[in-house]
């Protein structure tokens, strides 16, 4: 395994940061998980704007530019040989001495760690999660922001830790009200009724990346997102819930506090964001095995990707299969050509969510799936 810290690569038993780093003696630092799909970094730029963004929030300078932390990932990812796995990445407020003052520590310190992770057993994603409401309130934003994703997770531990006695691997964290806020580590989604709830970031919910993700494949569904202010008794009324994480990625939950969710089973809406989401981190991210070079599109804070065989915007997600009303009861979905993303099965679980018939298929031009294709389909609220 190779590690890079401040620019350079170290083996596992020699990768070491100083006693003295107020990232260990404070918990004062930044940090991303990232997973790596398929050969492709996902979300980096998502990942990369909310490291910098928490590092801006508690003045942190990052050593280097965010261009160069994006490319500095992505060559550790390749440099350890992975196709799938997991990123982390970590930036320490540096050497201090053994005062708080932030100010004393000149420079900040960074670390990039590509392996591997698995948070539940397998019976997890197939069976479902039992959780529990845990006592530990999560942080507010009058005290930690919960947007801040800092190395101090001594809140979210604590959570955790009461987990082991009740016998579970997951819990709910309210906020100081009794909001619904998220899990441990992870957040939380409810449906019901048809429509997808979870949680307001006001509540100290992490911007989870992959609660984005799933938002936007949502709303590309013609499923409706609430994202509001819940309380325990919206949660064991649900017809359905489940959790979202990089390290979690979408797992059902069919328990919370001794009562089953829906049919104790877990229910579709999961199983088609769960499906579908392979689809997607083929689609999205940086496909590092083939980046030659990066660099910044005209069209702002999007990347491209440049490779000797082929150019096309790495960021180009599937939000580019945009909806658009053709008439009353149709709409026409379509998506661009991208290369290599959505397999035939992820169509087929799309096909499953929007609950009306696929009426007609058209527009297949060339080999699936690297074509445009359309489908017309009835809009179920249409009649
Ligand atoms: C407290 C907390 N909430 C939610 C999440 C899920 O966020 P993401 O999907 O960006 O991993 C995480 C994971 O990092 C987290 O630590």
């Amino acid at each position: 395994m190779q590690i890079l810290i401040d620019g350079q690569y170290y083996d596992r038993a020699s990768a070491k940061i100083s006693v003295f780093d107020h990232g260990l003696l404070y918990g004062d630092g930044v940090f991303e998980g990232i997973r790596i799909y398929n050969g492709r970094v996902f979300e980096l730029d998502a990942h990369i704007n909310r490291l910098y963004e928490s590092a801006h929030s508690i003045a942190l300078q990052i050593p280097v530019p965010k261009e160069e932390m994006l490319r500095r990932t992505v060559e550790t990812v390749r440099r350890n040989g992975l196709t799938d796995g997991y990123v982390r990445l970590v930036v320490t407020r540096g050497e201090g001495d053994l005062g708080l003052n932030p100010v004393k520590c000149p420079k900040a310190s960074y670390f990039i760690i590509a392996s591997t992770i698995q948070l539940y057993p397998e019976e997890a994603y197939t069976q479902g999660l039992k959780i529990i409401t845990c006592s530990t309130r999560r942080n507010e934003h009058q005290t930690i922001n919960g947007n801040i994703k800092s190395l101090n997770y001594l809140n979210n531990i604590m959570a955790a830790l009461e987990l082991r006695s009740a016998g579970v691997s997951e819990g709910l964290m309210l906020t100081t009200g009794g909001f619904v806020c998220e899990c441990t580590a992870d957040n939380f989604f409810m449906v019901k009724d048809g429509r997808l709830r979870t949680p307001d970031a006001a509540t100290g919910a992490l911007r989870g990346i992959t609660r984005m993700v799933v938002i936007r494949l949502a709303r590309q569904m013609g499923i409706e997102v609430d994202e509001g202010f819940y309380t325990l008794h919206d949660v064991y009324n649900a017809d359905e819930c489940f959790l979202t994480g990089t390290g979690a990625e979408v797992a059902p939950i069919v328990e919370v506090d001794l009562r089953p969710i829906g049919g104790g089973t877990p229910g579709p809406h999961h199983l088609e964001t769960d499906r579908c989401l392979p689809g997607v981190r083929a689609g999205t991210g940086i496909r590092y095995a083939r980046v030659r070079r990066l660099r910044r599109s005209d069209r702002g804070l999007q990347w491209q990707q440049i490779t000797e065989t082929e150019t096309s915007s790495s960021m180009t997600p599937p939000s580019a299969m945009a909806c658009s009303g053709k008439d009353s009861r149709c709409r026409w979905m379509r998506r661009p050509a991208l290369p290599g993303d959505w397999p035939k099965w992820a169509y087929t679980s799309l096909r499953a969510v929007f609950q009306g018939p696929i009426r007609k298929m058209r527009s297949f031009s060339g080999a699936w799936p690297t074509s445009g294709w359309r489908a017309v389909r009835a809009w179920p609220h249409s009649g």
